[in-house]
């Protein structure tokens, strides 16, 4: 999307759609007075004659009125003036796209008066995640059927400012779709080492980048990743991604680590067939975290930061692992795998325990598409937030808050350690239905040696069909790296 800061006073266009923000019940304001003034009245009659009292997802057009010379002046709620805030924005104007990409127009012509800089930034990240698309795959698509919106024009007192302010948020919008991207991409496509391969490309963000192959990964004794691999003709990967941005590159690191499983049939522990395709998204964490570290490196982040991605195939086959296997992980732990489709937590334990051998990070988070029970206990829009440290997991909420992707605390009883006992080996990969995602959990957390360690169940949000929230369109929702951005951002940057 082509996108240009202008001032305020800029002229109208007959091929742009104009859009004005209103805020709730307070009349025509600002910007919108001036274009009200400028059109003898046109927009207060249309809003007189109209359901329209400026919330948040409300929009009215007003076609063609005398006087500016546009074609078309959308206005759009805004909700209360109080608190009208950086998400607020954000979400108004993606409503504004929403309602213009299809409509004809070609460019979106935002006016935003003497709304500040940092807001009219956000108010562009708003349209810019709104207007992702994977289109690689459509040849056959008439043109008509496209979006015929593919420029964005800002106007607003403070252009050279507001410019400035939306460059940090720019590789924010590259990074998320990035993530996007990767989720989106078939399976036979993107598998491990492929994902790697495109990992590998971030180096020229000043990222520094390593892959461990099959033979590297037995070396060290991972059994666990190993073992949900090995029916696959697809080679197992482990991406090792760094980014040294602290004044001190030896300085303790922050860890992220990502379940990259590219398909997750079941294994032989076969899923039903009925909705399986959704599993090429079963790389989201990996794929959050891959995006994650392109946002850092993209604004020079002040902090080291380790990426690590666990990155396989879970498939049936003559040479797949059994359900009673029983795997060695690179802890030394053994593991008895009752259910081959419980592969998430297997790889984690091993990407874990490896992360905190090799870097000794201050604490370490990960995020995995992990179970479906997190998404019966709490439905699409929330993820699952396990941790063993409340400091951290405060952070993780403020940051939830404030950026809309929204985690839920979730326990980790010690009474139910007990449910993933095993007969034959340390514990066994899967506990009873009931509490499903939490004795994920718990088996997760015996791979973190102690350390400070946070678990985010995103198999809600990491994609979503029929998605109602305007910044994010059907499909891949790269949840998780504007939260984590910013989370880092706020807590370790000095
Ligand atoms: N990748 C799935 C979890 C999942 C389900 C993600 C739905 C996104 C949407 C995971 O590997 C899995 O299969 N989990 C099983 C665990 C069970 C066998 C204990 C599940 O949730 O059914
Ligand atoms: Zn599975
Ligand atoms: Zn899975």
């Amino acid at each position: 999307m082509k996108i240009e800061f202008v001032g305020a006073e800029a002229p109208f266009s007959e091929t742009a759609a104009a859009a004005v923000f209103v805020h709730e019940k307070e009349g025509l304001q600002g910007e919108a007075a001036r274009i009200d003034g400028l059109t003898n009245g046109a927009l207060a009659r249309a809003v007189s004659v109209a359901r329209f009292s400026g919330g948040i997802g409300q929009t009215l057009d007003v076609l063609a009125p005398a006087g500016i010379g546009a074609g078309r002046v959308l206005l759009v709620g805004a909700g209360p003036a109080k608190g009208f805030d950086a998400n607020k924005i954000e979400t108004a104007a993606a409503h504004a796209y929403q309602t213009v990409k299809a409509g004809g127009a070609q460019t979106l012509d935002l006016r935003l008066g003497d709304v500040a800089p940092d807001l009219a930034a956000s108010a562009v990240l708003g349209v810019r995640l709104a207007s992702y698309r994977f289109d690689r795959y459509r040849t056959t698509e008439k043109p008509e059927k496209k979006p015929s919106v593919s420029a964005l024009s800002v106007s607003v007192s403070d252009p050279s400012g507001a410019t400035s302010a939306y460059e940090t948020l720019s590789g924010l919008a590259d990074a998320v779709f990035f993530a996007r991207d990767l989720v989106t991409e078939p399976a036979n496509i993107l598998y491990p080492e492929e994902f790697a391969r495109r990992v590998k490309e971030l180096a020229h963000l000043g990222l520094e980048i390593e892959i461990l192959g099959e033979k590297e990964m037995a070396a060290l004794g991972m059994g666990a990743l190993l073992g949900v691999g090995q029916g696959s003709v697809r080679e197992t990967q482990l991406a090792v991604i760094q980014w040294k941005g602290a004044a001190d590159p030896e300085a303790q690191p922050l860890a992220f680590v990502g379940k990259g499983v590219c398909f997750d049939t079941g294994g032989i522990s076969l899923k039903s067939p009925d909705g399986m395709e959704e599993m090429v998204t079963d790389m989201g964490g990996a794929a959050a975290v891959s995006g994650l570290m392109y946002a850092l490196a993209s604004r020079k982040a002040k902090v080291n930061v380790v990426g690590i991605l666990g990155l396989v195939e879970n498939m049936p086959d003559g040479n797949a692992q059994r359900p009673g296997d029983v795997v060695t992980t690179m802890s030394g732990q053994t593991v008895e795998v009752i259910n081959t489709d419980a592969e998430g937590r297997l790889v984690l334990a091993d990407a874990l325990w490896y992360c905190q051998q090799r870097f000794k990070p201050k604490f370490m988070i990960d995020l995995a598409t992990l179970t479906g029970a997190i998404i019966v206990a709490l439905g699409k829009d929330v993820a699952g937030l396990f941790s063993n440290d409340d400091d951290l997991s405060a952070k993780l909420l403020a940051a939830s808050g404030a950026t809309g992707e929204t985690l839920w605390r979730m326990p980790l009883p010690p009474q139910y350690e007990r449910l993933i006992d095993s007969a034959v080996a340390d514990m066994k990969n899967v506990g009873p239905r009931y509490g499903g995602s939490i004795s994920a959990a718990l088996f997760i957390q015996r791979f973190v040696n102690g350390l400070p360690w946070a678990h985010l169940d995103i198999a809600p949000t990491a994609f979503k069909p029929g998605s109602t929230i305007p910044t994010i369109p059907s499909g891949a929702t790269g949840f998780g790296v504007r939260l984590l951005d910013r989370f880092v951002a706020e807590n370790y940057e000095g």
